[in-house]
């Protein structure tokens, strides 16, 4: 009988043993695996890929044509201010003078505002006073709402006589991607078009005066903050 006992008392004593010992191991290997892991954890500004290309100030600017209108350009306005981004508005005179209120509004977010003619004319068509006049005139009524001197111009279908620009004093600013907005009019196709061309230091032409563009043109935004991007005004990037 005490030889019985003896032997039940072994058994359960190995058994407590090999439980023991498992637990030991168990935290000796955690301790293990943590400790070899630890010269290949990342510190915290390496932890996110991402982090490095938004800090990596890719930059592009978003340019808009033609307006200013009284219902886009507004719903525009509103959802770059939403996501606190700034764009150049190029605007033609006669619709300065029709929406004062928009371009006062566009100056007072931030946005820059360039000249686009007076009544959309290709000044290389008509004669050198005439078409120092439709610069002027523009200046003139945007300098009058906004309070601010006009620097830039984008000259309609991208022509400006050297003379002219010579004797205007400004800063012509052109663009690397287009669209083609107001032909296509549709927002899937145009923001297509956009991202799969979109490199650092683009300016994209846009049109504010169709509701398609100005969709496509908040979508853009999204995107390509997503991807790293800083949406800048032209004078950051035209020198
Ligand atoms: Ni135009």
């Amino acid at each position: 009988m005490k030889k019985n006992i003896n032997f039940h008392f072994l058994i359960i004593s190995l058994f407590v043993l090999l439980i023991m010992m498992n637990i030991i191991w168990q935290s000796f290997a955690k301790q293990l695996i943590t400790t070899s892991m630890e010269p290949f954890s990342y510190g915290e500004h390496d932890a996110n890929p991402d982090t490095s290309e938004i800090n990596g100030k890719k930059r592009v600017a978003l340019t808009f044509d033609d307006g200013p209108h009284p219902v886009y350009t507004l719903k525009l306005l509103e959802g770059l201010k939403q996501r606190g981004v700034k764009a150049t508005f190029f605007v033609i005179g006669l619709n300065v003078k029709e929406y004062p209120e928009v371009v006062k509004q566009m100056s007072d977010e931030g946005h820059i505002i360039g000249n686009h003619t007076y009544s959309h004319v290709q000044l290389s068509c008509i004669s050198e006073s005439k078409a120092s006049e439709e610069i002027s005139m523009t200046n003139a009524l945007i300098e009058e709402y906004t309070g601010k001197k006009i620097q830039y111009i984008r000259p309609p279908y991208g022509s400006l006589p050297k003379s002219l620009q010579r004797e205007t004093d400004l800063i012509p600013v052109l663009w690397t991607v287009d669209p083609r907005d107001w032909s296509v009019l549709n927002t899937d196709a145009v923001v297509k078009h956009i991202l799969s061309r979109v490199k650092d230091g683009d300016i994209i032409l846009l049109h504010d005066i169709f509701e398609t563009s100005v969709d496509a043109a908040l979508i853009i935004v999204d995107q390509l903050t997503k991807e790293g991007y800083e949406f800048v005004t032209v004078d950051e990037l035209v020198h």
